[in-house]
Formats: C-alpha cells, sequence, structure tokens
C-alpha cells in the first residue's frame, strides 16, 4: 500500500456533530497539502439518531465488518434526546466502538490557552497542561450485578466493580510510557483505596509493581475526593493523570472545564496495539441548543483531529494544527461561547488559513 495512506471513517453523528466536522476535514485537507500524507475518507451516515430514525437501528448489522479496515474513526457527537433516548443512542454506536474495538485507553488534553479566559482565578498560559489517562473498558462500568425484591421493603441492589490485572496493568504501562515521554517525568495516580478497600488498595499494588519498570518517573497517588480538589487549587502540578474508568470519567471533565468552555476539549479511545480502529472524538456532545446557527465552536472536533493524526504518525501535522489552533484562540475569530461573534465556518477556515 501507499506509504503515508491513512483510511479514516468520517462520522458527523448528530445536531453540532454536523457542523464541526466540515471544518476538522478543512483543517486535514489543508495539513494533507502541508504534510504531504494522503486521507482516504470514508463518510458515513450511521451511527447517528437521524439513521435511528429511518431504519430503527443505530447501526446496520455489518458495522463491524465495515470499519475493521480503518485506520481510525472520526467522529463528531451522537445523540438527540428529542427523537431517541440517550442511552439507546449511546449504547448504540459509542459504547460497542469502545468496547467492541478494546479502545482501553481514554486519552484527554487539558490546557489553557492564550486567549481563553480562565474560569479559576489567577491562572495563565502555561499554568495547566496535562493528559487524563481514564481506563475505557472495565472497572466500575459493568453490567453486572441486579435489582432483587424489586418494589417492595426489601430491595436491594448489587452492581459489581471489576478491575483485572491485564486490564489494570494496560492502562497503568500506557500513562507511564506518556510520563516517559514527557519533560517532568511525573505520573499521578487516582485511587481511593482508604475507602473502597479492596479493588482501590489492589489498584495501588498494580501501580506500584509497573512504576518498578519505570524508576525515572515520579509517582503521586491522591485519592479521589482530594485530587478533584487539586485539579481546582493546583492545576499546575498535574502533568500525566491516570485514573480508573469512573474516577477517569470525572477527571476528564473536571480538566477541561478548569480551562475554559467545552468547545476546546478533544478526547481520543485508542487500541493502542492497532487491533482495532481508535476513535477520535470531541467531549461535547450534540448540543441540540445551539445546533442549526452555525456558532458551535469546532476547535474541539479540529484538536480531536490533529490527535488522530498524532496516532497516525503524522507528529509534524499534528504540532502544526495545535499551533494554527492557539494563533487563532490569541488572535481571533473567536465563536460566542469564546466572547466572539465568528461563526463556526468563520473560525475554521481561520484555522485552516493559519495552517
Ligand atoms: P453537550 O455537550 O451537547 O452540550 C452541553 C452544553 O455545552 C450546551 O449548552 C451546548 O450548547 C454547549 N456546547 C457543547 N459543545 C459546544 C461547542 N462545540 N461550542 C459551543 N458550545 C458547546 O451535552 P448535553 O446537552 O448534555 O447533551 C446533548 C446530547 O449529546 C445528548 O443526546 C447527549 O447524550 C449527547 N452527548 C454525546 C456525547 C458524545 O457523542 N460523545 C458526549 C456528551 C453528550
Ligand atoms: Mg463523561
Amino acid at each position: 500500500s501507499t506509504p503515508r495512506l491513512h483510511r479514516i471513517a468520517v462520522i458527523p453523528g448528530d445536531g453540532i456533530g454536523q457542523e464541526v466536522m466540515p471544518e476538522a476535514l478543512r483543517a486535514l485537507q489543508a495539513a494533507q497539502a502541508r504534510f504531504g500524507f494522503q486521507l482516504d475518507l470514508t463518510p458515513i451516515g450511521w451511527a447517528s439518531c437521524g439513521h435511528y430514525v429511518k431504519t430503527g437501528e443505530m447501526m446496520p448489522a455489518d458495522w463491524k465488518a465495515q470499519l475493521q479496515g480503518m485506520d481510525a474513526i472520526l467522529f463528531g457527537a451522537v445523540g438527540w434526546p428529542a427523537t431517541v433516548p440517550d442511552h439507546i443512542s449511546l449504547w448504540g454506536s459509542l459504547l460497542k466502538f469502545r468496547r467492541e474495538f478494546d479502545q482501553y485507553i481514554n486519552l484527554r488534553p487539558v490546557r489553557l490557552f492564550e486567549g481563553v479566559p480562565c474560569p479559576l482565578a489567577g491562572r495563565k498560559p502555561g499554568d495547566i497542561d496535562f493528559l487524563v489517562v481514564r481506563e475505557n473498558t472495565e472497572g466500575e462500568y459493568t453490567n453486572l450485578g441486579g435489582v432483587m425484591y424489586a418494589g417492595t421493603e426489601r430491595e436491594i441492589v448489587v452492581q459489581e466493580t471489576v478491575m483485572s490485572r491485564f486490564g489494570a496493568d494496560r492502562v497503568l504501562k500506557f500513562a507511564f510510557e506518556q510520563a516517559a515521554a514527557r519533560p517532568r517525568k511525573k505520573l499521578d495516580v487516582a485511587t481511593k483505596s482508604n475507602g473502597i478497600a479492596i479493588s482501590m488498595p489492589w489498584w495501588d499494588g498494580r501501580a506500584d509493581a509497573m512504576h518498578k519498570h519505570y524508576p525515572q518517573i515520579a509517582v503521586e497517588k491522591h485519592h479521589i475526593d482530594i485530587l478533584t480538589a487539586r485539579f481546582v487549587l493546583q492545576p499546575q502540578r498535574f502533568d500525566v493523570v491516570v485514573a480508573s474508568n469512573l474516577f477517569g470519567d470525572i477527571l476528564s471533565d473536571l480538566g477541561p472545564a478548569c480551562t475554559g468552555t467545552i468547545g476546546l476539549a478533544p478526547s481520543a479511545n485508542l487500541n493502542p496495539e492497532r487491533q482495532f480502529p481508535s476513535l477520535f472524538e470531541p467531549v461535547h456532545g450534540s448540543a441540540p441548543d445551539i445546533f442549526g446557527q452555525n456558532i458551535a465552536n469546532p476547535v474541539a472536533m479540529i484538536w480531536s483531529a490533529a490527535m488522530m493524526l498524532q496516532f497516525l504518525g503524522e507528529q509534524a501535522a499534528h504540532d502544526a494544527i495545535l499551533k494554527a489552533i492557539e494563533q487563532v484562540l490569541a488572535q481571533g475569530p473567536r465563536t460566542p461561547d469564546l466572547g466572539g461573534q465568528a461563526s463556526t465556518t468563520e473560525m475554521g477556515q481561520a484555522i485552516a488559513a493559519a495552517l
């Protein structure tokens, strides 16, 4: 096959997913022209509520076969609660990708940019720049458990947490590798070994065992309660933070919230072994409240596309897109969530032009 040809499934999904995806493609086109790689883009209309309303299902029966040959999936957002309940749209699409493509790493960079007002007082660009690494396939999020004696005074409910040595070790290893590749050589581990007295001391033990392979990394463990406080009070102390599924879910919304608008936050769902395609998507959803006005901030989507290029080996293109985003955030044009008046298209065009 042609070197540096990347096969990408492009799934805009619902709502503003359809408005921000064209801006990511615009940036990818510009990066492709400048850096000399090639993208083979396959647009896909399913994995959306629009498809569900037409067909009664979120995805065709052969979805896995259709996506298996792809190098990556670029995803907008899914969800349209007015027509399809959220548990159907999310479990019928995104959660299937994460589980069946074994995307066991959820990666969310957190950065404070120039030109973006920070909700934390006294913080300036450079003060906040870290990565949240969340376990994405097991832990607290399982369907093991049940309700007994439902509707009676004896009603009881049990839901199990499942952590495997295989699952914990692979996410910890990934996090140590990320820390080792960054200058600060620091890893913070989320735990709650004082309260969750079986699984969390065990998780801490797996972190200690993995640490032996990375003696150059300084490790600090934090109980999740004080860790959330430190995200707000001392965000500058973090570089790479690793957490179980539930704790990572919380931290990976809190982190980006500390740097301004949700319209900036990107994410990657990775299968690092590349047995299956990985998926890149903004943290935000379909935003029905602003859909149709062309005012959604396209940066989260464009940054997600840059993370995709990085995962595909196009580091220079990733860095250039980030620089273009930095420049436009600092100088404008900016969408209304950033206090500006620009449209989605104008901001996307400015980023592509800066590239
Ligand atoms: P949301 O992220 O869609 O919107 C939350 C708030 O942030 C809204 O006020 C929205 O206008 C604003 N917002 C979001 N993205 C923005 C952007 N790029 N620029 C400017 N403002 C932005 O979350 P919400 O409202 O809870 O969920 C709406 C739908 O999206 C639901 O169906 C939900 O299930 C789905 N959803 C899907 C996700 C995904 O595809 N990964 C993630 C989160 C929600
Ligand atoms: Mg979440």
